[in-house]
């Protein structure tokens, strides 16, 4: 079975096609993927310091043709080959979710072919099984996105349990609002990553919320506004020379990623600890962030468990993950194919 799979949530438009017969003779799952396309809009709504729904939308709808047209091309097939459309359903901008579903119900309504909605966060949880180690079920999933930062529970594909979350800013959200408080362009998560880097450990002890609250929750506004207000204590003083600032955004970049990272690690080791589970599985895009690879593999070497990521591409939003996801629950349940009709996208 041959499944299209459209991503278009947020600010990248992405269009894959995914072939499950490699899956379906217990072959590695990234030998299906046949093609793809990406197209991120980052530099669009860079100017405005966030994601501007509308704009997304329309930018949507210039992309998905010329993207699936890319796809096909890559993995030399024709439209007539397609045998399913997956889209994202939710959650995401309505608009933008809206460009998605009605280009893939569409489609799949001239070909006559079904169509099946994905939970993005559904794409982002399966998306490791595409890499070089895939995990085995059940597993933990450690998901922590722009939008979402959760503890999963994942029994088999479609049975997940959900064991907790944030309470208010996700952790790329979180990565995403510091960032910008230390002054780097939107989305700030990957370069306040690397500003970290080069600040020094120790120089800012940031407060690790619900560290020790006994449940999997998190909660991130607080790490936000303790970095806000070091910004304002060092402001009031004037510093002008260049190499001090410098040094203050790096070590403060340092002090906010290690307190947020220590609470993602200490909440997922629990998580590990109290299911039983053997593998512990990293998705979303903060899943590209180095700091929380290397804290994870290292506790993973020393508790005997594993760690597994989706290959570093595959991190943040794309089509294949929805191709893909879209593609085992259509093996999985036949009947959970919907015929084209109704607009069901859900934004929350
Ligand atoms: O999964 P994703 O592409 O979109 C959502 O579904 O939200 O995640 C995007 C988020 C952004 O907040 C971005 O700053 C963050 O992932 N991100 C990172 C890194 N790369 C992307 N955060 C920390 N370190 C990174 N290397
Ligand atoms: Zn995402």
């Amino acid at each position: 079975m041959i499944v299209l799979g459209i991503e278009s949530s947020c600010d990248e438009t992405g269009v894959a096609l995914y072939n499950t017969a490699p899956w379906e003779s217990g072959q590695p799952a990234s030998l299906g993927i046949l093609g793809q396309g990406l197209h991120s809009q980052v530099a669009m709504h860079r100017d405005y310091g966030g994601v501007v729904p509308e704009l997304a939308s329309r930018d949507h709808i210039r992309r998905v043709l010329p993207l699936l047209d890319q796809s096909l091309t890559e993995a030399s097939l024709k439209l007539g080959d397609i045998d399913a459309v997956a889209y994202t359903q939710g959650p995401g901008l309505a608009g933008a979710l809206l460009v998605g579903s009605a280009f893939a119900k569409s489609l799949a309504q001239g070909l006559k072919i079904p169509t099946i909605g994905v939970h993005h966060l559904e794409g982002h949880l399966l998306s490791p099984l595409l890499g070089p180690s895939a995990p085995q079920f059940p597993f933990v999933a450690l998901l922590v996105s722009g939008g979402h930062t959760q503890l999963m529970l994942v029994k088999d594909i479609g049975q997940y349990e959900l064991l907790g979350e944030t309470v208010d800013d996700a952790a790329g959200e979180a990565f995403d609002k510091t960032a910008k408080l230390l002054g780097l362009d939107y989305p700030g998560g990957a370069a306040l990553s690397a500003l970290a880097e080069k600040g020094q450990t120790g120089r800012f002890d940031l407060p690790r919320p619900m560290l020790h609250s006994g449940d999997f929750d998190f909660s991130f506004s607080g790490l936000k506004t303790a970095v806000l207000n070091q910004v304002k204590q060092f402001e009031a003083k004037h510093i002008t020379n260049a190499d001090e600032v410098a040094q203050f955004h790096a070590d403060l970049a340092r002090g906010f990623v290690e307190a947020l990272v220590a609470v993602l690690l200490r909440k997922s080791e629990k998580a590990i600890e109290q299911t039983g589970c053997q593998d512990l599985v990293l998705a979303g895009g903060v899943a590209a962030n180095k700091q929380l690879r290397n804290a994870l593999n290292a506790s993973a070497l020393k508790h005997g468990f594993s760690v597994h990521y989706p290959p570093i591409a595959l991190c943040t939003d794309n089509g294949v993950m929805i191709a893909f996801a879209g593609a085992l629950r259509m093996l999985q349940e036949n009947n959970a194919a919907t015929q084209s009709g109704s607009f069901d996208v859900k934004p929350r």
